[in-house]
């Protein structure tokens, strides 16, 4: 047995005492729970203990000085597209000259831009890309993260991105989930026939990534000029049979129906939520379907933000995730976007805290392992350089904040 004790920590964060607790709802989520002057004992990877330093009694091979920073639970990134070819830089420069939508895409720009670099880059050069968008994001404290496709938007190319998502997860220090998101836009071949593209996605591709067990969840982009509610329950209904649970894209343009046709279909999350009614909220009330907000892609794309405060005080448990792509929010920062979610969404500190760790593993169904610290769950923590409050973190938005990062145990930085 490898054993690690990490002692000097002025505050210990993120704790959870209930055992099984899969997420935060409502008021419970301005808990952010804590214990000051701590030690944290790590038995072959999995929190074994955690204490008041001057109950501490035990030895250990490893022993690590917090020296006075604050241990919390590694960000846990719930929605993200990662593995992309290049980037999009240019579309952001014409965003800022005035150009639309439309006419972006009308000059190559767009979801189909990204599908097309990624038809001519090689498998190894996407994984390449990728790793080092992993080892940024895992600087910045992220333990947990969701992959997903859509960018192939052709069966060969669709799977050739999960497999590299699949090398990821052998790869890569933290634990990665993986969605198959075929139906992000329409593929080039089928423009103009999206309901052949849905029988494709259906027929075809489903299959051929169950086969190779590339993909944990389905996701769709439900949206106002992407497809409808009923085109999402066809393709979920179509996941569900291979085991994928739904994670949807809904409600980033319009009210158009996504909250419906996640909660009808038990989905694990409906993210985005930009655009919500009374009705939605009322709809996701009773539901275990995480609603999960991306604030850094209102940022980016200067939009409203998703109505997360308003959800939060009518009892939701709420997640906050990065949207990490090339188009709408090249960036991972989880920090950033904790910070984004108190000034933009007027969520207190430990409210965006609990959303971007407990409630974004329940978002990825890995919360009974990850996303708190509890005894028996996985070691993913961050400690920080002492900083003077947990709000500090969300205050001083662009100031780095890791000491340390250690996943399963392990320093990774
Ligand atoms: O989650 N909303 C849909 N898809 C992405 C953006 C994709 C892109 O522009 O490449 C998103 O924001
Ligand atoms: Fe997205």
């Amino acid at each position: 047995m490898s054993r690690l004790l990490v002692y000097n920590i002025a505050t210990l964060a993120g704790i959870t005492r209930v055992p099984g607790l899969a997420r935060k709802c409502g008021a419970d989520m301005a808990e952010f729970d804590c214990i000051h002057d701590a030690y944290l004992l790590v038995d072959d990877g999995r929190i074994a203990d955690f204490g008041l330093e001057r109950d501490l009694s035990v030895s250990a091979h490893e022993v690590v000085d917090a020296r006075r920073g604050t241990v919390l639970p590694s960000f846990c990134d719930s929605h993200t597209h990662l593995v992309y070819a290049g980037s999009r830089e240019q579309e952001f420069v014409d965003k800022i000259n005035g150009l639309s939508y439309a006419e972006i895409a009308r000059r190559g720009g767009g979801i189909l831009n990204s599908a097309d670099r990624l038809h001519h880059m090689s498998a190894d050069e996407l994984y390449a890309q990728a790793m080092q968008r992993i080892d940024e994001v895992v600087a910045k404290g992220t333990g947990c993260i969701e992959i997903k496709s859509g960018y192939g938007l052709n069966t060969a190319d669709e799977l050739k991105m999960l497999r590299v998502v699949k090398r990821i997860k052998r790869d890569a220090p933290l634990k990665v989930v993986s969605t198959f998101l075929g139906a992000h836009a329409v593929g080039r071949d089928y423009a103009g026939r999206q309901s052949a593209y849905v029988d494709l996605v259906v027929d075809e591709m489903i299959p051929a990534v169950a086969a190779e067990h590339l993909a944990d969840y389905v996701d769709v982009f439900c949206d106002e000029g992407f497809f409808t509610p009923a085109e999402t329950a066809r393709i979920i209904d179509a996941g569900a049979r291979y085991g994928m649970r739904a994670k949807i894209h809904g409600q980033e343009l319009a009210a158009s129906g996504g909250v419906e046709v996640a909660v009808s279909h038990n989905a694990l999350s409906v993210d985005h939520l930009e655009s919500m009614t009374g009705a939605d909220i009322e709809l996701l009330r009773d539901s275990a379907t995480s609603p999960t907000v991306l604030p850094g892609t209102s940022f980016f794309l200067n939009m409203p933000y998703a109505p997360a405060r308003k959800m939060i005080d009518a009892g939701l448990g709420v997640a906050i995730a990065s949207d990490y792509n090339p188009g709408s929010t090249p960036s991972g920062d989880m920090k950033f976007a904790v910070s984004l979610a108190c000034v933009k969404m007027r969520l207190q500190p430990a409210e965006a805290l609990n959303a971007a760790t407990l409630n974004g593993a329940y978002a990825m169904g890995l919360s009974s392992d990850y996303g708190s610290i509890a005894v028996g769950k996985v070691a993913n923590f961050v400690v920080t350089k002492p900083i003077p409050s947990l709000a500090f973190i969300p205050y001083a938005y662009t100031t780095p904040i890791v000491q340390a990062h250690y996943l399963a145990g392990k320093r990774v930085c």
